[in-house]
């Protein structure tokens, strides 16, 4: 078997527009709106560095710059923060800003589907393997979704995708994989489809936007055609590639929100609110209070 060459890199795509949240992106990025008191791009460069992944290339799109000096550093703040010894603050922002030299960003000029967003990245990865990290996908568990599919890629190689499982209603909406026997940390990929029309999906294993690919899809995605939503699909990219290389799935073990999703972004707001040691207690009364309330209102209506 081939050596399997260790992963420094990932992408992070952040060009889409976030039309699901009009209003509220007409002049924020999407990827900016915040899950407690960070933005959810944070969480997922955090997820990433946890991961062990050393640069990221952000796929950007016009309008997207707050993301470009959210990474970069705040010299007039931090005096502002220091004249007023808010040293907390001080060393929080200094523990999250990027080495420099670490993040590099391209942009999709047009919103042609991830895609080609990924195939947008192929120069800054090179002809190496790179984790990829959609943000809207937010992991919560005691391990970050990207660590655990690292532990798989470590012991098969190849492409490795991570899965979940959803209600088999829910299978049109999201890339499904089929499942073959198991390896350690996971299983054999038998087949991708992406978006199945109803009662055609494989199984309820539902890509939940972490991968691990080689850079060999780069050229499969160059010529690949427009696939579900007339979009050019990551997906079928990455079936032509399992034609030629093993893919393996990994199902995580903690709970994926789509802050792409109003009801998503909500409940991962409310997840990690009440996952935090200065906040937690007080959220958790006040989330019953409004609930137990809401509840009494209905019966009395
Ligand atoms: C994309 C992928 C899909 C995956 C999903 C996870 O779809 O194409 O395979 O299941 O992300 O969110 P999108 O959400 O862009 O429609």
């Amino acid at each position: 078997m081939d050596r399997i060459r260790t992963v420094r890199k990932a992408v992070i795509p952040v060009a889409g527009n976030g039309t699901r949240f009009l209003p509220a992106t007409k002049a924020v990025p999407k990827e900016m709106l915040t899950i407690v008191d960070r933005p959810v791009v944070q969480y997922a460069v955090d997820e990433a560095r946890q991961a062990g992944i050393e640069h990221i290339v952000f796929v950007t799109s016009r309008n997207k710059q707050a993301i470009e000096d959210h990474f970069d550093d705040t010299p007039e703040l931090i005096s502002s923060l220091s004249r007023s010894g808010k040293n907390a603050q001080i060393s929080e922002l200094e523990s999250m800003l990027p080495k420099a030299g670490s993040v590099s960003f391209t942009r999709q000029q047009a919103p042609l589907g991830l895609g080609h967003a990924v195939w947008c990245a192929r120069d800054l990865i090179g002809d190496e393997p790179f984790a990829l990290l959609l943000p809207d996908m937010l992991s919560f568990g005691a391990r970050g979704c990207m660590a655990g599919l690292m532990d798989l890629y470590r012991e098969v190689g190849g492409n490795v995708v991570a899965v979940e499982q959803c209600a088999p209603e829910d299978a049109s909406k999201y890339g499904i994989v089929g499942k073959g026997g198991t390896v350690r940390h996971g299983f054999a990929v038998t087949e991708m489809v992406e978006k199945p029309a109803a009662g055609e999906a494989p199984s309820n294993y539902y890509l939940n936007g972490r991968y691990i690919l080689q850079p060999e899809i780069f050229s499969i995605l160059a010529h690949q055609q427009r696939g579900a939503g007339n979009e050019i699909q990551l997906t079928d990219g990455m079936l032509k590639l399992s034609a030629n290389q093993p893919f393996h799935a990994h199902p995580y073990e903690g709970r994926t929100f789509d802050c792409g999703s109003k009801q998503g972004f909500i409940e991962a707001n409310v997840a990690f609110a009440l996952n935090r040691a200065d906040i937690g207690d007080m959220v958790f009364e006040s989330v019953r209070e409004i609930v137990l309330s809401h509840e009494s209102r209905i019966r009395a209506a």
